[in-house]
């Protein structure tokens, strides 16, 4: 055998073990260990053998850091039917997660039990993929072909109950595992039964039309993505052919798949969130401090959703405003959030009423002397937070993070307004800052080594995607969108409509075109960001339709109208023509020439600029890698994670191909707006 899989016997019970930490990744040892003790178990006295995996679960699957080199044999599906093919019976014994390759392997053993607590699942579209080691063709074949479907193409994980329900376990065993999958084997050997092969069993054909309909309906959500289609094709496969045949469309449907550029970017993507956790010149073992206590100063918009966010899991919170009214407004809109998610089904009355009793509200400073970590979220304004930093640096203990979740302000400014600026990190969430999974940790020049690693694990333990971040304006995510969002209202100055901008950024894959986010956003957060940025750098720029919109009232979702009109009862968006002759009126004056601009142009001019001053971030040392970057577009922006964040996107069109356009955009519109940048730095 191998280190990898191991087989022993007692009595009448094999037990086959597959032990690659740290997930039993299904890597070559693995699969080759598999085969052998099968053949091993076949050789032996034992009547039946229990497959189980070592550690924290079964399986996560095929190893992710194989794809891309050439396949070693034996192949993932060959290892499944030898399993299948075992002329003893074989039982799988799932705990943790049973992921892809892992519960192929577990639904090519004749039998499966699992613990309450483990979950199974096909998660393979999430890499781009579908399940390739017969999971299209068995999955159908147990739970019916509406509940396959729904696992494969959601990708989404169940509980081992759910799958038991749907028949893709056979039953949830309490206690220690092993023990009961022991009692469970012996049940199977007095009862006579043999090897039972999903292979064999009869698929029940589904409504004609089904898979038309299904087909349509899963095209209208995953927007754009392949993978969803192809595993529909290959259960149509399953109920169509006979196994064999099945297999055969499964296989070329896998090779088509892993060959794609969505695949490709989705495995980016994997890589490169795990890898964004890790900080290169923070040992992983650095000690973290404690953090139980976290105290949040301002209860606007953000502090209410930050407050939520720790409150949620399991952290203390003392949440204060300046002054009673600010408190209470902010603590209703806290209840009422939890009241909605509630309703929604999202909490339980429970949940909600821990939470709540976690928050407590405060106008006192001298509260937060007992807090682990404080988050400050007043307004944005640098001399206020300088303030708020000096009281906190009064009144908090020593050895308390001091966090800020400035969008723009230099935080190293924020740091030397203390005595202790090796405590002070910036920590900027996203809005809603509840739902929004990104955390930009914003490392300054004094930060210390501990701080960054506390509050990126903290991140982690509240749900965040934490990206780290030096100093510079807006940081990695803001800064990068200054460019996005100027090329697309320039193209409304060039004769582009609103709807037609957002239609194709929509298309291309973004959750949102850029003029309905800086409706959303509300159009007066730029235009007073880019005012007291003008008065920083002592310069005049040039007004920009949005601001047009702004100084006429009309301030985006809020005021009930921006760059569209919205209907008040279900805030639709709706063109406005009224807007649109504006701001093309707008663009005559100034001289611009009015045209149809192809979809092509508004891409590129959207998203180059995103690249342009990613290069730059990169060569500055602002984010640590290109990967970095887009997970921040991913989980900040509403990036598509087929497309794999603007960096991957420009290495997939090609860095010369991109280059050589954002020349021509240079040429064309100038070095101040197109500056200078080495795309080498993208890879
Ligand atoms: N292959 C190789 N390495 C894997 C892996 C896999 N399938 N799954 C996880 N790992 C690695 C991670 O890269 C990470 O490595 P690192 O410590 O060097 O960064 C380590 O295992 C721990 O992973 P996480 O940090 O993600 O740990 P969590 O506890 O947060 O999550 C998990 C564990 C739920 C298993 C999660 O890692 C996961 O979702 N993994 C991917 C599962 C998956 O997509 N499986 C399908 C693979 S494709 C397939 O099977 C094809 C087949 O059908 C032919
Ligand atoms: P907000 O205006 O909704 O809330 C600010 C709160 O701070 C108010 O409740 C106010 O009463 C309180 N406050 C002001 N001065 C105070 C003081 N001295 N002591 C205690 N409380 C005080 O603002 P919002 O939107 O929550 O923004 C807060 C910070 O978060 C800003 O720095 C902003 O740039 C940043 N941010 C905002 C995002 C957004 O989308 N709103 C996104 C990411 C960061």
């Amino acid at each position: 055998m191998s280190d990898a899989v191991t087989f022993s016997v007692t009595g009448d019970i094999a037990h086959i073990q597959i032990a690659n930490p740290p997930v039993n990744a299904l890597g070559h040892a693995v699969r080759d260990g598999l085969v052998k003790a099968v053949e091993a178990f076949e050789a032996s006295d034992a009547k039946i053998a229990i497959v189980h995996g070592d550690g924290r679960c079964f399986s996560a699957g095929a190893d992710i850091k194989e794809f891309g080199k050439p396949p070693v044999s034996p192949w993932l599906p060959e290892v499944v039917d030898r399993l299948e093919s075992c002329s003893k019976p074989l039982v799988a014994a799932l705990h943790g997660t049973t992921l892809g390759g892992g519960f192929e392997v577990a639904l090519g053993c004749h039998y499966r039990c699992a613990v309450p607590e483990g979950v199974v699942g096909l998660p393979e579209v999430k890499l781009g993929l579908l399940p390739g080691a017969g999971g299209t063709q068995r999955s159908p074949r147990l739970a019916g072909v509406q509940a396959a479907l729904d696992l494969m193409v959601s990708g989404k994980p169940i509980p081992a109950g759910k799958a038991a329900k749907v028949g893709l376990v056979d039953r949830v065993v309490d206690g220690d595992l092993l023990e009961a999958a022991e009692a469970y084997a012996r049940e199977l050997l007095e009862s006579g039964a043999g090897p039972r092969r999903v292979s064999d069993m009869s698929i029940d054909a589904p409504e004609a039309g089904f898979f038309d309909e299904y087909s349509k309906a899963v095209a209208k959500k995953t927007r754009g993505l392949e993978a969803p289609q192809r595993i529909i094709e290959c259960v149509k496969a399953a109920v169509n052919k006979p196994f064999a045949d099945g297999m055969e469309v499964e296989r070329s449907q896998f090779m088509e798949c892993m060959a794609s550029d969505q695949s490709a970017a989705l495995r980016h993507v994997f890589a490169a969130q795990r890898e964004a956790a890790k900080i290169a010149d923070i040992p992983a073992d650095t000690a973290h401090r404690s953090i139980k206590h976290v105290g949040i100063v301002g209860a606007g918009t953000m502090g209410g959703g930050i407050a939520m966010c720790f409150a949620n899991t399991g952290f203390k919170v003392t949440l204060i405003d300046m002054n009673t009214e600010g408190l209470d407004r902010g603590l209703g809109i806290i209840r009422k959030n939890y009241e909605i998610s509630a309703k929604k089904g999202r909490f339980t009355e429970e949940q909600v009423a821990s939470a709540l009793g976690a928050i407590n509200g405060s106008t006192q400073y001298a509260d937060l002397a007992d807090c682990d970590m404080v988050i400050e979220a007043v307004f944005e304004d640098l001399d206020l937070k300088k303030k708020v930093f000096g009281e906190l640096d009064n009144i908090c203990k020593s050895g308390a993070i001091l966090a800020t979740n400035t969008s723009y302000q230099d935080v190293n400014a924020i740091a030397a307004a203390t005595s202790r600026p090796g405590d002070v990190v910036g920590t900027h969430f996203f809005s809603p800052a509840n739902v929004m999974k990104l955390l930009e940790v914003v490392r300054a020049d004094k930060t210390a080594d501990d701080v960054i690693a506390t509050v990126m694990a903290v991140g982690k333990k509240i749900g965040k995607v934490p990206v780290l971040s030096g100093v510079c304006y807006g940081f990695i995510g803001n800064r990068m969108l200054t460019g996005y969002f100027r090329e697309a209202q320039k193209m409304l100055m060039e004769g582009a409509t609103p709807e037609k901008i957002d239609s194709v950024m929509e298309n291309w894959g973004m959750a949102m075109g850029p003029l309905a986010v800086c409706d959303l956003a509300g159009l007066d957060v730029g235009y007073r960001a880019r005012q007291s940025r003008d008065k920083e750098l002592g310069i005049t720029s040039p007004k920009m339709p949005g601001d047009e919109l702004v100084e006429a009232g009309r301030l985006g979702q809020k005021s009930g109208a921006g760059f569209y009109s919205y209907d008040p009862e279900t805030r639709r968006r709706i063109p406005d023509a009224e807007v649109v002759e504006k701001i093309h009126a707008m663009g005559k004056e100034r001289g611009i020439e009015q045209r149809d601009i192809e979809d092509q142009e508004i891409i590129e001019r959207c998203i180059y600029p995103l690249v342009n001053e990613g290069a730059r971030i990169l060569a500055e040392g602002i984010a640590q890698r290109p990967g970095d970057i887009d997970i921040v577009y991913l989980y900040g922006y509403g990036f598509p994670a087929h497309r794999g964040g603007p960096m991957f996107y420009a290495k997939q069109q090609g860095i010369d191909e991109v280059a050589a356009a954002i020349g021509k955009y240079r040429n064309r519109f100038g070095e101040d707006e197109w500056p200078q940048a080495d795309l080498a730095v993208i890879g």
